[in-house]
C-alpha cells in the first residue's frame, strides 16, 4: 500500500496524463448522500474506496455547477460554484482532497461555447438594448423579413431546428435573435469579446488554484463563428462543409479557436505540474492534432471506437490511424468506448447488425433483438483491447459493471433535450445516465434512499456492485484487475502488431513483453506462449473464444 506522501510525489509527474486511465463520473447519477434522488459531491466522497479499488489514475467529473439542468448541467449558470443540489465548494474541496489522498487526480468539465439562459450575464443582456456592452457578450442580431420576424440565417442547432431564438422567448423586448449551437436555453458566448475570454481565464484559474489537475473542454470546436456579413447561408453549402478541413466553417472548428487555447495553455503551464486538458472536438480526424498540440490543449478525444462495430479489420485500422495522428504533435492517444452521450457499448455490441439503433431505441428497445450476455462479453473484450494500447483510456461510470443502456424510460421522465427539443428524432441519452446500482437488495439499489431522478430498471439488480465485488469472473473484478496490471506494466508508448494467421484475431505487444490477443468471431484461437495475465472469458487449453481478449506476458 502506498502511503499518502508517496501519492503526493507521484502527483508531481508532468507526463501523468499520457497513459492515464480516466474514469468519467456523471455526478447526478453516481451516488446520492441526502435522499433527494440526485447524486452529489458528498456521494462521490463516500465512494472513494470504490474508486480506489478500480485502480484508475484520474476521474473526470461532468458539470456540477449551478444549472437549471436543461442539458444535464451542460447549461451552466455560474462557472465558479457548485450547484446547491449537488453540494458546496467545501464539499468539492473535501472530495478533491479525498481523491488526491488515494492518488487519484481530477479533471473538471469546462463549458465555454455556451452558458445557461439563467446566467447573470445573459439576463443582463436581455435587459439591455442592442449594441450594449452586456448584449455584446452574446451573439444578438436583428431578424430578416418584415418586422424582423425571421431568424437572421438558416443555421441549425444540435437541439433545435434553428440556431436562433427570438429574445422574447426569454422575456427580451428588443426584437432581436440570439445564437445557440445547442438548445435555446444554452446561448452561445461571443468569443470575439475580450471580456468573455477574460472571464473564462478567471474560471480556469479558479479551479486550477483549487487543485484540479485537468480540464475536459466541452464542444472545444465551437467558440469562434464566422459572423461576417452578409452571413453565409447554410443552404448554399454542402452539408459536409459545416466543419471543413480548412478551418473556415461557419459555426465551428474555425482556426481562430486555437488563439483561445494558446492563451489557456500559457495559464496551464504556470502550474507545476502543468494543468492538462482534453478537448471534446467533433471534427475531421485530420483536425484533431490542432486541438491536441503542446501549444493548445495537449490532448483531444478521438471518438472513432465509439462509432466502430466490433470487427477485427476496423479495430486494426483505428489503432493505426489514431497512433499516426497522435504522433503528429507529440500528444498521446485517447481511447474510449462509452461516455454520457452514447449508447452503452455493451448494448451496441449485443445488438444484431441489422438493427437500426435509433429506431430500436425509439421503440423502447425490445430485448428480443438484444443478446445482453454477448454484448457484455464483447464489451469487456473491447475494453481489455483498448486498455493495453499505448495512450490514455477514458472509461464511463457503469461500464465496469457491464451495464446496458436503459431503453424504456417512460416518456414523461425523459430529461434529455436531444429528444425533447429535437422533434423526438432519437431517444436521447438518458439511457446511459441512469443512476448506478450499488446494492442489489437496497431501495434504489443503494444509489439513494429516495426515488432516483431517472428510474432504474429491475434488471439493474444483477449488475449491482455487491453482486460483482470480489467475484473473479465478474466484469467489475476484470476491470479492477486489468487496471491494476496496466498500472504495473505501464511502459513506453509504442506497440507492434503480430501476424495471427486468422483475420478474426488481432495480436499486438508492448515493448516490455505485454501482449494482447483479441478474437472477434469464429473458431477458438490457440494463443501464443507466455504467462497468462488475464482473460475476459475463461480459456480452455489456451484456446480463446470468440468475443474475448487475453493478456499474456512473454
Ligand atoms: C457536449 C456534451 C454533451 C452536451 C453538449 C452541449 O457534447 O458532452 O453532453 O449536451 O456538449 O453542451
Ligand atoms: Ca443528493
Amino acid at each position: 500500500m502506498q502511503n499518502p506522501v508517496q501519492h503526493v510525489s507521484a502527483l508531481k509527474d508532468k507526463n501523468w496524463w499520457r497513459q492515464a486511465a480516466v474514469y468519467q463520473i456523471y455526478p447526478r447519477s453516481f451516488a446520492d448522500s441526502n435522499a433527494d434522488g440526485i447524486g452529489d459531491l458528498k456521494g462521490i466522497t463516500s465512494r472513494i474506496d470504490y474508486l480506489k479499488s478500480l485502480n484508475i489514475d484520474a476521474v473526470w467529473l461532468s458539470p456540477f455547477y449551478p444549472s437549471p439542468l436543461v442539458d444535464g448541467g451542460y447549461d451552466v449558470s455560474d462557472y465558479r460554484n457548485v450547484d446547491p443540489k449537488l453540494g458546496t465548494l467545501e464539499d468539492f474541496d473535501e472530495m478533491l482532497a479525498a481523491l488526491h489522498n488515494v492518488g487519484i487526480r481530477i479533471f473538471v468539465d469546462i463549458v465555454p461555447n455556451h452558458c445557461s439562459h439563467l446566467h447573470q450575464w445573459f439576463q443582463d443582456a436581455l435587459a439591455t438594448p442592442p449594441n450594449s456592452p452586456e448584449r455584446n457578450r452574446f451573439i444578438f442580431r436583428d431578424g430578416r423579413g418584415e418586422d424582423g420576424n425571421q431568424p437572421p440565417t438558416d443555421w441549425v442547432s444540435h437541439f433545435a431546428p434553428s440556431a436562433w431564438t427570438h429574445e422574447s422567448a426569454f422575456g427580451g423586448v428588443h426584437n432581436q435573435w440570439f445564437l445557440h449551437y445547442f438548445a435555446p436555453e444554452q446561448p452561445d458566448w461571443n468569443w470575439d469579446n475580450p471580456e468573455v475570454a477574460d472571464d473564462f481565464l478567471k474560471t480556469l484559474k479558479f479551479w486550477a488554484d483549487r487543485g484540479v489537475d485537468g480540464f475536459r473542454i466541452d464542444v472545444a470546436h465551437g467558440l469562434k463563428k464566422d459572423l461576417s456579413e452578409p452571413f453565409r447561408m447554410r443552404n448554399t453549402l454542402e452539408h459536409e462543409i459545416d466543419r471543413p478541413a480548412d478551418g473556415n466553417g461557419i459555426l465551428a472548428d474555425r482556426n481562430e479557436v486555437f488563439d483561445v487555447y494558446k492563451q489557456w495553455r500559457k495559464l496551464f503551464n504556470q502550474y507545476d505540474p502543468p494543468k492538462v486538458a482534453v478537448a471534446e472536438a467533433n471534427v475531421l480526424p485530420e483536425r484533431i492534432p490542432l486541438y491536441a498540440s503542446k501549444e493548445t490543449l495537449g490532448q483531444c478525444f478521438d471518438f472513432r471506437f465509439i462509432f466502430t462495430p466490433f470487427n477485427a479489420r476496423a479495430y486494426k485500422e483505428n489503432v493505426t490511424e489514431a497512433i499516426e495522428l497522435a504522433k503528429l504533435n507529440g500528444s498521446s492517444c485517447t481511447w474510449c468506448l462509452s461516455n454520457h452521450d452514447q449508447i452503452r457499448h455493451a448494448t451496441k455490441f449485443g445488438l444484431d447488425k441489422s438493427v437500426d439503433r435509433r429506431l430500436w431505441m425509439l421503440s423502447d428497445g425490445t430485448s428480443a433483438q438484444l443478446d445482453k450476455e454477448a454484448g457484455t462479453q464483447r464489451a469487456l473484450a473491447a475494453t481489455l483491447f483498448i486498455l493495453a494500447l499505448p495512450g490514455s483510456t477514458y472509461l464511463y461510470q457503469g461500464e465496469e459493471l457491464g451495464l446496458h443502456e436503459v431503453t424504456d424510460i417512460p416518456e414523461s421522465m425523459i430529461q434529455d433535450p436531444q429528444y425533447l427539443k429535437n422533434l423526438k428524432f432519437d431517444k436521447g441519452r438518458d439511457g446511459c445516465r441512469v443512476p448506478l446500482p450499488w446494492n442489489s437488495s437496497a431501495d434504489y439499489f443503494g444509489f439513494s434512499s429516495g426515488a432516483s431522478h431517472l428510474p432504474q430498471p429491475a434488471w439493474f439488480k444483477n449488475y449491482a456492485v455487491d453482486m460483482q465485488f470480489g467475484k473473479p469472473e465478474s466484469s467489475l473484478s476484470t476491470y479492477q484487475v486489468a487496471l491494476r496490471i496496466r498500472k504495473n506494466l505501464m511502459c513506453e508508448e509504442s506497440m507492434t502488431w503480430h501476424e495471427t494467421g486468422n483475420p478474426e484475431v488481432l495480436h499486438f505487444s508492448r515493448p516490455n513483453g505485454w501482449n494482447c490477443v483479441i478474437n472477434f468471431e469464429g473458431d477458438d484461437y490457440l494463443i501464443p506462449e507466455g504467462e497468462i495475465l488475464l482473460s475476459s472469458t475463461p480459456l480452455v487449453n489456451r484456446r480463446l473464444r470468440a468475443g474475448s481478449t487475453v493478456w499474456i506476458r512473454q
